[in-house]
C-alpha cells in the first residue's frame, strides 16, 4: 500500500506514520527526517535546506523530487511505503504521481490530518525530538535520552515561535491547494480519507487504520 499523510505542522504526521508503516510492514520515508539527517551530516543538499528548514519555509521542490525518486526507487519501498510530509506543493504532487507510474505504481490514499492551530501551536511549543532518530516526544526536557535508541531529546529550531507562525501560514497557502489538486484527481487514482488528529495517540492511530480498512 502506497500511502501518503498531509497535515500542518504538529498534526501528527511523523507520529503515526510511524505507526501506521509498523503496522502495514513497509517503510515510512519522512522528507524532513531526510533533510535534518543531510543537515546534520553537514551534505550540501543539507547546507542548502538549512535556512529554509529553520525559517520554517518549504525547501525547492527539485531536491525534494530528488529525495523521492531515490528512495522509491529502493528495493525497501517496492511493496508500499507510508510518506509522510514528502509532497507540499501541486508540482511535487504531480511529480509524485509521475514517479510511482514510470515504477508501474500508485498512491492508493492520502490520509490528511486535521487540528486547531491553538492545538498545532501547543503540541510544537512542547515537543523535543531525537536528534539521532528524529522521534518526537512530549513533555520530555531537552538533554534527556530517547527511549528507543538512547539519542540526546533537542528542540528543533523551527519549534521556536516566529518559525511555526511562518509554518502554519507556508501550509495555508502551499500545502492546502495540494488537497484540492488530490480531490480533483481523486476519480484516477488516490481517495483522500480525513483523519481527526485530536485526542490519545492510539486513538488517532485506530482511526487512521480505520480509514484504510486496515
Ligand atoms: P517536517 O519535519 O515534516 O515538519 P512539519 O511538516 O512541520 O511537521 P512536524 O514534524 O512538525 O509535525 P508532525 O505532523 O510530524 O507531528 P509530530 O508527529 O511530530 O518538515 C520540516 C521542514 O522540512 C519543513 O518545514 C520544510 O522546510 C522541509 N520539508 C520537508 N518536507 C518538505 C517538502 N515535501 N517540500 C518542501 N520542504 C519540505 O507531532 C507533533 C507533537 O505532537 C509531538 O510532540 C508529538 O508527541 C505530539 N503529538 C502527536 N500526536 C498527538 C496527539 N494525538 N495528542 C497530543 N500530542 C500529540
Amino acid at each position: 500500500m502506497h500511502l501518503l499523510l498531509l497535515g500542518p505542522p504538529g498534526a501528527g504526521k511523523g507520529t503515526q506514520g510511524a505507526r501506521i508503516a509498523a503496522k502495514l510492514g513497509v517503510p515510512q520515508l519522512a522528507t524532513g527526517d531526510v533533510l535534518r539527517a543531510a543537515v546534520k551530516e553537514g551534505t550540501p543538499q543539507g547546507l542548502a535546506a538549512k535556512g529554509y528548514m529553520d525559517r520554517g519555509d518549504l525547501v525547492p521542490d527539485d531536491v525534494i523530487l530528488g529525495i523521492m525518486k531515490e528512495a522509491l526507487a529502493k528495493p525497501a519501498a517496492a511493496k508500499g511505503v507510508v510518506l509522510d510530509g514528502v509532497v507540499r506543493t501541486v508540482p511535487q504532487a504531480e511529480g509524485l504521481a509521475k514517479v510511482l507510474a514510470e515504477l508501474g505504481r500508485k498512491l492508493d490514499a492520502v490520509l490528511v490530518f486535521n487540528a486547531s492551530d491553538e492545538e498545532l501551536v501547543r503540541r510544537l511549543g512542547g515537543r523535543t525530538v531525537c536528534d539521532s532518530c528524529q522521534t518526537p516526544y512530549t513533555g520530555r526536557a531537552p538533554g534527556t535520552r530517547c527511549e528507543k535508541c538512547g539519542g540526546t531529546l533537542v528542540r528543533r529550531k523551527d519549534d521556536e515561535p516566529a518559525a511555526i507562525l511562518n509554518r502554519l501560514q507556508v501550509f495555508q497557502k502551499q500545502t492546502a491547494p495540494v488537497l484540492q489538486w488530490y480531490r480533483a484527481h481523486e476519480g484516477q487514482g488516490a481517495r483522500v480519507l480525513h483523519v481527526d488528529a485530536v485526542g490519545a495517540i492510539d486513538e488517532v492511530t485506530q482511526r487512521a487504520l480505520k480509514a484504510i480498512g486496515r
